[in-house]
């Protein structure tokens, strides 16, 4: 085992569906299941001393599903966060946001608000839910925001850097992911993360999400210690 340090944690929790399907059930009873088991990841990680988790929970593309799975999902955010406030805060999770959140129905944007604000002072875990996220608009919004900034004469040309684009996407608040997983057997990484990831490790398992356990954690922490991370040089 190589002593390498897994500070944040991220999670493309695929699989939802199919899970339902298997159980002759309609889909939302596999978005139901799938957020019980963020709740047992999130304390399961925080007991691992990972310092960030972030999980993809609704993508840019996920507006393309039935109207009814989008509400269901909007709804359930709802729900999980009005559930889960207290016990968050009372682990000391300090809860953050990424994605074009201005674009989420108000309701979320509310609770979205109400969250950051109880839970800004807590140190243990920094959990990160991606809503309305996708790496490639995420990119678009920090082109925009930059090119402002140099319009408006705040920043030279010289200025723009690997550094300054990381501190206009949403994610400015936590580090690069040291470990992506991602569950249910599809090899791909769907719009998550794209430049942050440049050096993060992968995970992937056939486990489908709302079957993933703390098991299936270990797994997958305990593979990310025997990677030999080069980060492009030699040793
Ligand atoms: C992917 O499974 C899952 C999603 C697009 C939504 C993820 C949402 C949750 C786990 C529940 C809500 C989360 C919180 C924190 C309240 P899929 O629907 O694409 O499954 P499939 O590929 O089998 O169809």
């Amino acid at each position: 085992m190589k002593d390498n340090i897994l500070k944040h944690l991220a999670i493309i929790m695929d699989g939802n569906g199919r899970w339902a399907k298997k159980r002759f059930m309609p889909r939302t009873f596999g978005h139901k299941k799938g957020a019980e088991v963020v709740r047992e990841i999130l304390m399961e990680s925080k007991k691992l001393n990972i310092n960030y988790l972030t999980v993809y929970a609704f993508s840019t593309e996920n507006w393309k599903r039935s109207k009814d799975e989008v509400n269901f999902l909007m709804n359930l955010l709802v729900d999980y966060l009005d559930n889960e406030i207290e016990v968050l805060h009372k682990n000391d999770v300090r809860m953050n946001f990424i994605g074009d959140i201005n674009g989420l129905p108000k309701k979320v944007q509310e609770k979205i608000e109400e969250c950051i604000e109880k839970t800004k002072n807590n140190t243990s875990i920094t959990f990160s839910l991606a809503l309305n996220y996708g790496a490639r608009n995420d990119l678009v919004n920090a082109v925009k925001s930059i090119s402002k900034q140099f319009k408006e004469d705040k920043i030279n040309l010289e200025d723009i850097d690997e550094n300054l684009i990381s501190k206009n996407l949403s994610t400015y608040k936590i580090p690069n992911p040291d470990l992506i997983i991602r569950t249910s057997g599809e090899l791909r990484l769907s719009n998550f993360l794209l430049f942050e990831c440049a050096y993060s490790e992968f995970y992937f398992t056939d486990v489908l999400w709302p079957d993933f356990n703390k098991d299936d954690l270990k797994k997958a922490v305990e593979s990310f210690g025997s990677r030999n991370r080069r980060f492009g040089s030699i040793k």
